[in-house]
């Protein structure tokens, strides 16, 4: 491509809250409804489709890349997570994306915050109990994103169940005037749910990595079949995910989708969610199950 061509489809990429700032005005004024894609950058197929289920929807799409170091816990991976910034412009311009917003750590906290957006019970559970500090950091800084793009809409991935779930209670307790959409998880054709820490795995542990998805889809299928008792259902997929040579399982539960409690007995809206460390690479996913004739 041409570098002038490559330039005119490129989207701006503004690195300070004043200049963004300054283009949302624009936008505003211009009567443009914001689309926002929170991201820590890395980005794959998972992400621009959140991208593009924005382009759709709203006249002016920003896409947000910042590792956010208050999300990772002392010992995690925020040092050596990927930050490949020039290919992530690229793969937003190729998908329509208006404003890259890429700040610095310094111009997200140019001093150690002291105010924190904190979701009770929800961010305690699953996730919770193995990152204690993790969604604290998640709320506040996405709480911060949004006062600074002020979006209409904001985009996030059902492939971070507990995480869209607690962002959609921050925003409903704070009244944020924003809409959370949640996009299905994009899986490879393997079936592993797409994750910038995929990168981490070799081609050994990716294999091992599979048993999570098949684990959850068989888990999935059983439990639309309506008759299953979900204690059994649970019981085996944690023991056949606990006997994976390879795989660490930190949990494998099926929960009411929107409280997260453990559930015995098939409901309506249940979600089936597995976290594992395969090697050094913690993985997560889950599968949300509707049985629509339990409904009424
Ligand atoms: P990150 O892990 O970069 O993910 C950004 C968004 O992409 C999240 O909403 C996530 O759920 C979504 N996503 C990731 N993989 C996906 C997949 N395979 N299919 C569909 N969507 C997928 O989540 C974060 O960043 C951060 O916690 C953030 C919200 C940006 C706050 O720092």
């Amino acid at each position: 491509m041409p570098e002038e061509v490559s330039e005119l489809s490129s989207p701006v990429v503004v690195t300070t809250i004043a200049e963004l700032r300054e283009r949302i005005r624009e936008a505003k004024q211009a009567g443009q409804k914001i689309g926002c894609v929170p991201t820590m950058g890395a980005l794959h197929v998972g992400h621009t489709s959140l991208v593009d289920q924005a382009r759709q929807e709203c006249e002016f799409v920003v896409a947000t890349i910042f590792v956010n170091p208050t999300q990772f816990a002392p010992g995690e991976d925020y040092e050596k997570y990927p930050r490949p910034l020039k290919a992530d412009v690229q793969k937003c311009a190729d998908h329509g994306v208006d404003l890259v917003f890429a700040p610095s750590t310094e111009e997200m906290y140019p001093k150690p915050g002291i105010t924190f957006v904190e979701v009770e019970e929800l961010a305690t559970r699953l996730e919770g109990v193995h990152r204690p500090s993790h969604f604290r950091g998640v709320t506040t800084v996405v709480a911060k994103l949004f006062n600074i793009v002020q979006p209409d809409f904001a985009y996030f991935g059902l492939k971070d169940y507990q995480q869209q779930l607690i962002l959609r209670r921050m925003c409903d307790d704070l009244d944020f005037p924003v809409t959370i959409q949640s996009c299905p998880t994009v899986r490879d054709e393997d079936g592993l749910a797409l994750s910038s820490r995929n990168q981490y795995l070799s081609s050994e542990e990716r294999q091992t990595a599979l048993a999570i998805s098949r684990g959850i889809f068989a888990a999935t299928d059983r439990l639309r079949s309506g008759k299953e008792d979900v204690a059994q259902v649970q019981q085996e997929l944690h023991a056949s995910l606990e006997s994976e040579k390879g795989l660490a399982l930190d949990y494998a539960v099926i929960a009411d989708a929107h409280t997260l409690e453990s559930i015995t007995q098939v409901q309506a809206e249940m979600v089936i969610l597995v976290a594992a460390r395969v090697g050094s690479t913690r993985l997560i996913d889950n599968l949300p199950v509707s049985l629509s004739s339990l409904e009424s």
